[in-house]
Parts: structure tokens; C-alpha cells; sequence
């Protein structure tokens, strides 16, 4: 499903197969709904959120959301597109629904959610289904009978067409099998992304890397047949209104290295790649919704394989920064990676704001669950610009793990700088999140935070307008960051 579209016609002058209809709250009287009160109580749909039910004799698919709030609009809209995915129906049709009559931003969650669920990998299977919807047309008839500002909403559909469209981006990048993207795969994708001249991308390869002393990165790369890059993609607005670096992990496979993971776990490692392929999508959406930002994606695409030549625990690493870094566990590769990422950025960027995006830690998804991105950093402002872009505006969910200086200790090394893992079980995301922080300079600390993406990268079961498979976690976030830095205000709408 790749178009929606909004039309200034009431629902009924709509030409559609079928017609998808919100119950908002369990309210049966609601307008578009009364006519179907009866019939929906006997065949016992009660409303609650998500849940379908297709009458077909009558082509209309009601869905139920708990209330008319952003996140239960998109959740909603997702799950109709879904349920209509085994059926023949092409083109469905459906109301707008807004809390406020000036405020968009319901309308930005609908249109997600039905290009975000009704999203689809095909490309392993032989035969690719017809079936499912390809066109959504939205009327200007709307539920609580407000009166539309026609160019507002039309900017509302573009941005949420163009972010869902990122999403979707990353979501066919990460899904696809390490075998078929590697680093050198990520660096061609950021390529064909400068289409023009505001997009300009650099890739490194190992000789560059080796004269910018990335030795923890090229470690880590060591043992694979596919040579590892550092991918810079920057987007380059006249006037920008503030410059913003985003460093993403991108391990195209993460087998653990010779601290080999257990087969169960290794399987979705093909996700390791998810912080490095949301870079892609946020500078594609950048780019596409034109915003007045300077944008500089950093790129670490590695592959931590096992071999002759693989690196080893008890190996000393001497990072890009110089300090030294004692190899405990060939698994915990991301923070190493991210390590020589982050100090090339910074050298390159001198940033306003710096995010990094990693599917990092296990202990982070033990702590969260799998919903949930954790956000950690030392100074409260970009944290919590995270936060509000995320859990307010985005349709994801965030939450702060704070850094404290005992956890710090347990990174301690007897022979080197700094250890790769902690000495203690607990607290993994922080300690991670912290070893990172070693990695950040005196002018970066107070406008870094790193997102730890492993809990929602990868969806094992259909959640939300997330469906199996790779998610684009992190995308929305910091695309939402981005316009509201494009802005210039505090709160913002749609
Ligand atoms: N890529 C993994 C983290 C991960 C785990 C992502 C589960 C998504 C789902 C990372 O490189 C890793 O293996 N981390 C280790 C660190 C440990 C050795 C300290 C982990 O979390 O087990
Ligand atoms: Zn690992
Ligand atoms: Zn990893």
C-alpha cells in the first residue's frame, strides 16, 4: 500500500471499494457508524482498540480506536489497512478525524499509520501478492464536524506521506539478508540518495580509516570478507537554522565475533544495522521534506564475523581519540564501532546537537521490553528533546536511562583505558550508553544523546503500525526532533 490521498469531497461522492470506519471510544451513536449500531453489537465487535470486523455485504471495515488521540488514530489506521490485506479489495476510502479543529496533527497519525501497517517486504518470495489495498482516498468530511483549513491539511498529508516513506525506506534495507547488504551495499544506497546538490555523500574505505587511526571500528571488521565503511552523508540547506549530527550503527550482521552468540540469538542480527539504515531514512526525509537543518549522517557499516583473522578478547584497541580500549567480549562490537564513528563526526561536524542511533544492548530490550528506545546522554536538553519528539509527536515510545559514576567504575580496565564490557550483569544499557560517553568531546557533552534502538528494531510480533520485521525505529523520532528544530518553537502540532 503506497498511496493515500486526500480529496475536498464528502465521503459519499467517494468512489471506493470498501470503506474503513474509526468507532472512537465504543461510541456506536457516532455519525458513520449509527446506521451499523445494531448489526455490530450481534455479531459482538465491541470497539476496543484495533479490533476489526469486515461487513462485507455492506464493503465497510470498522475498526476501533480508544480514543481520538494521535497514537490510537495511527494504531487504528494501521490495523484496518491490515486486516484488509487477504482481501481484494484495491481502493478503500475513509473520513478525517481531528481532536481540534486547527490542529492537524490526528490527521499526520492516520496517514502514518495506513502507509506505516500496510506496509509489506516481498522481495524473497517467488510469488509477490496482489492482494491488499494500493490506494486510500481521504474525504474532508469529517468525524466531530470541524471545518477544515484545506492547505493546512494538504501539508499535514505531504509531511506524513514523506516521513512514512523514510520508514518504509529503512524498513526494506533492514530487512534485507546480510548475504544481500553489506557495508559496501549501505554506501552504494547513500550514494543514490545524492540526487542533487543539497545531498552530498563520502564513503571511507579501510586504507582512509586506517590514516584517520579507526583502529577499534577496523578491528571489529577485521574477520569479514566484506570490507568495512564510513559512510558521511550530509544535507546542506542555504540559512540553516541549526547543524545536527547523527551517527547510526550500522552492523550488517553481528555474529558476536569469537565471543560467538548462541544460534537463537543470532537469528534478526541482520538488524544490527537498523541505527545506520535510520541515518539513511532521516537524511532521505530531511532532504525530501526540505527542511532549513544541516544534517550529517555518519555511517559505521561493519560486519563482526569470526575467522583467522578475527579480533580477540584480551586484544588492546587504541581508538581514533588515542585512548586504549581492553577487548573482554568480541559481541559488545557497536559501542567500539560507534567509538571511532563518533570521534571522526566530531572532528568533521562541530554540531549543535548529536544523536547516535544502535541497536546497542540486549540489557537495554531486558530493561524496556521491546517497545521502548532508550535515551541516555549527560546534559538534560538534547535527552529531552528526544523524549518529547518521541513519546509527544512521533508515535514511538522513549525513555530516559540516566548515567551515575558508580556504574561508570565498572568499566574500569587494569591494563588499558577502558574496558569494552562492565564487570557487573546489571545496568547493561547505561554502561554501554557511558562508554560511549568516553567517546565524546568537551564541546559535544552538553548536545549529545544516544538512542538505544534494540528493544524496538526488530518486530517479532505485529505491534501497532509496526508489522513483522524491521521497524525503522528511530526514524519519526528524530525526523519530528528535526522539524520542530526547523520550527523554532517548543510545542509542536502536527
Ligand atoms: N547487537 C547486539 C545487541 C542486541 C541484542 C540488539 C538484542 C538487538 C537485540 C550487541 O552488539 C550485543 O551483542 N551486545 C551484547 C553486549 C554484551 C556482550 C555486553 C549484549 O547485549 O548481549
Ligand atoms: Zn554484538
Ligand atoms: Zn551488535
Amino acid at each position: 500500500m503506497k498511496i493515500v490521498k486526500f480529496y475536498e469531497k464528502l465521503l459519499n461522492e467517494i468512489e471506493a471499494d470498501v470503506e474503513i470506519i474509526i468507532v472512537v471510544a465504543k461510541n456506536f451513536d457516532q455519525r458513520f457508524v449509527d446506521e451499523y449500531h445494531d448489526i455490530l453489537q450481534k455479531i459482538g465487535f465491541s470497539g476496543e482498540q484495533d479490533e476489526t470486523v469486515l461487513l462485507p455485504e455492506h464493503n465497510k471495515l470498522f475498526v476501533g480506536a480508544e480514543s481520538i488521540s494521535s497514537s490510537d488514530i495511527r494504531s487504528a489506521s494501521a490495523s484496518a489497512v491490515r486486516a484488509l490485506l487477504g482481501t481484494s479489495y484495491k481502493i478503500a476510502k475513509m473520513a478525517t478525524y481531528l481532536n481540534h479543529p486547527k490542529c492537524t496533527a490526528v490527521l499526520r497519525a492516520q496517514v502514518e499509520g495506513l502507509l506505516l501497517g500496510g506496509y509489506k517486504f516481498e522481495k524473497y518470495k517467488s510469488k509477490k501478492s496482489d492482494k491488499g489495498l494500493h490506494k486510500i482516498r481521504i474525504s474532508l468530511e469529517e468525524y466531530n464536524g470541524f471545518e477544515l483549513d484545506i492547505p493546512a491539511v494538504q501539508r499535514t498529508v505531504e509531511k506524513a506521506i514523506k516521513s512514512a516513506e523514510a520508514v518504509n525506506f529503512v524498513r526494506d534495507i533492514v530487512n534485507t539478508a546480510p548475504d544481500d547488504c553489506y557495508p559496501e551495499t549501505l554506501a552504494s544506497i547513500a550514494n543514490s540518495l545524492c540526487k542533487d546538490s543539497k545531498l552530498h555523500c563520502k564513503v571511507l574505505g579501510v586504507k582512509e580509516m586506517e590514516k584517520e587511526n579507526m583502529n577499534a571500528l577496523l578491528a571489529v571488521g577485521r574477520a569479514s570478507r566484506h570490507e568495512p565503511k564510513l559512510i558521511h552523508l550530509s544535507y546542506r540547506p542555504e540559512n540553516p537554522k541549526a547543524v545536527v549530527s547523527i551517527v547510526g550503527k550500522g552492523l550488517t550482521y553481528d555474529s558476536g565475533g569469537l565471543s560467538l552468540k548462541p544460534s537463537d540469538f543470532m537469528v534478526t542480527m541482520k538488524a544490527d544495522k537498523s541505527g545506520g539504515s535510520a541515518v539513511l531514512g532521516i537524511l532521505k526525509a530531511v532532504y525530501s521534506l526540505n527542511l532549513p537543518i544541516e544534517v550529517h549522517g555518519f555511517i559505521g557499516a561493519v560486519e563482526n564475523m569470526i575467522g583467522g583473522d578475527a579480533y580477540k578478547p584480551d586484544d588492546v584497541l587504541v581508538a581514533k581519540n588515542g585512548k586504549t580500549i581492553e577487548v573482554r567480549n568480541t559481541d559488545a562490537e557497536g559501542r567500539l564501532v560507534l567509538a571511532d564513528v563518533l570521534c571522526y563526526a566530531q572532528e568533521q561536524v562541530k554540531a549543535d546537537y548529536l544523536f547516535d542511533l544502535a541497536t546497542l544492548t540486549g540489557a537495554c530490550v531486558v530493561g524496556l521490553g521491546n517497545y521502548t528506545i532508550g535515551v541516555m546522554g549527560y546534559n538534560n536538553e538534547p535527552v529531552s528533546q528526544v523524549l518529547y519528539a518521541s513519546n509527544t509527536l512521533s508515535g514511538e515510545m522513549a525513555a530516559s536511562l540516566p548515567f551515575n559514576r558508580y556504574l561508570k567504575k565498572t568499566l574500569k580496565s587494569e591494563i588499558a583505558d577502558i574496558c569494552n564490557i562492565s564487570n557487573t550483569r546489571y545496568g547493561g544499557a547505561i554502561t554501554a550508553g557511558m562508554f560511549l560517553g568516553e567517546f565524546i568531546d568537551e564541546h559535544h557533552k552538553d548536545k549529545w544523546a544516544h538512542l538505544d534502538i534494540a528493544g524496538p528494531a526488530f518486530v517479532e510480533h505485529t505491534w501497532g503500525e509496526n508489522p513483522h520485521g524491521a521497524s525503522g525505529a528511530g526514524v519519526r523520532t528524530i525526523v519530528r526532533l528535526l522539524e520542530k528544530l526547523a520550527r523554532g518553537d517548543s510545542h509542536g502540532s502536527s
